[in-house]
């Protein structure tokens, strides 16, 4: 059966760039959920109790976007990325191998959340110019909390 047209007062060109972005904004922020919840996992050292909540507050927030941002794909009339092999494509989250010391976990959660902003940055200029207000919302949000939460990280490693 053929895909039902989607006329929502975007070209067809706009949606197609705009899922690219977004699912590219998908992979980076499940790959930053990971990296946070596996630091939730496997933090010690005299931080270990609050690393440990801190993390676990960061994960479940990107466990709650991750929602938003592959349904507003889906919206656009595109399929949304989820599998490891896409997002491995897709991410500019760097994954990180083995178990760092707590304050090398801060100093790699700074920089995924930083990544992680820059990719949603990078699409707001395409977002606006096509008038995709649901989008601009939705990145504007996204981007709040990873300017945000790299702050607070950022503020552990500093004196
Ligand atoms: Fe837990």
């Amino acid at each position: 059966m053929d895909a039902v047209k989607i006329d929502i007062g975007l070209s067809d060109d706009s949606r197609a760039r705009i899922a690219d972005g977004l699912s590219r904004l998908l992979a980076d922020s499940y790959s930053l959920y990971l990296m946070t919840h596996n630091f939730h996992w496997n933090v010690k050292g005299p931080m270990f109790n609050s690393l440990h909540q801190m993390f676990m507050t960061q994960y479940s927030e990107q466990w709650t976007a991750l929602d938003l941002i592959a349904e507003r794909i889906r919206a656009l009339g595109y399929p949304a990325p989820g599998t490891y092999a896409e997002f491995g494509k897709l991410t500019s989250v760097k994954e990180v191998a083995g178990v760092p010391k707590a304050m090398d976990m801060v100093r790699h959660l700074v920089t995924a959340q930083e990544a992680t902003a820059r990719t949603a940055r990078a699409l707001l200029p395409v977002v606006d110019e096509a008038n995709d207000q649901p989008t601009a919302d939705l990145l504007t949000q996204r981007l709040d909390v990873h300017e945000k939460t790299a702050w607070m990280l950022r503020s552990l490693l500093e004196e």
